[in-house]
């Protein structure tokens, strides 16, 4: 696959600030003069619309139909969206990537490393990996009591529990673990510092 652009990845557990710190960084690299996509999975289209149902009820599928969907989502996301951009040059800002699915689909029983391996045959591998990291606790609480949601079913704080600890374990040079418990100022500061590297040449 042809690639001139850079590929980062936002991962975590729901409340560490994926989406707040993925649009400062955004807006950020726009005012430098790069041109950036900022994406998100689940993706809007036929699949990522598909596993929104399963919010209220994710065991109206098996697990294997479950992670099916995830990959689905995933190779219309990469074909769509991620690889065209990639391979014009320009900054792909993704909201989760494929270490969701192997933190939440592995915290359901699949094997994490056996994800990883599947999405790697067909998604690029980011550049970074910016995983921001919080007790399960406080991001159950910004999620609920910040966001006035209710927690949806890939949320309970059991299986987060299990999820985090899957992100804790995943291994990979291109991931940088960064303290998301600060206000979103600090977190910034923290990621810029991180993502200086990828753009100090052009
Ligand atoms: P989230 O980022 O919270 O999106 P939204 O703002 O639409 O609720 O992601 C939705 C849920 O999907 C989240 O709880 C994690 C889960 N998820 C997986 O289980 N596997 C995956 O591969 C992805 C991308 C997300």
């Amino acid at each position: 696959m042809a690639r001139k652009g850079l590929l980062i990845a936002f991962e975590g557990i729901d409340g560490t600030g994926k989406t707040t710190q993925l649009e400062l960084l955004a807006q950020v690299l726009r005012q430098r003069g790069l041109s950036v996509v900022a994406t998100r999975e689940p993706t809007a289209g036929q699949y990522g619309r598909k596993i929104r149902e399963l919010y209220k009820n994710r065991k109206s599928v098996t697990p294997e139909e479950e992670l099916a969907l995830f990959l689905d989502d995933r190779r219309e996301h990469v074909a769509q969206v991620i690889a065209p951009a990639l391979a014009c040059g320009q900054v792909v800002l993704t909201d989760r990537y494929y270490y969701s699915t192997a933190a939440y689909q592995g915290a359901a029983g699949h094997d994490p490393q056996k994800i990883i391996a599947a999405n790697e045959l067909f998604a690029p591998v980011p550049d970074m990996v910016i995983m921001l990291e919080a007790p399960v606790s406080l991001g159950v609480h910004r999620v609920q009591k910040l966001r006035g949601e209710t927690l949806n079913d890939f949320e309970q704080e059991e299986a987060l529990l299990r999820v985090a600890r899957i992100f804790a374990g995943l291994k990979g040079g291109n991931i940088r673990r960064l303290d998301g418990t600060g206000d979103a100022a600090t977190v910034h500061a923290l990621i810029m510092k991180n993502v200086a590297d990828l753009f100090r040449v052009e």
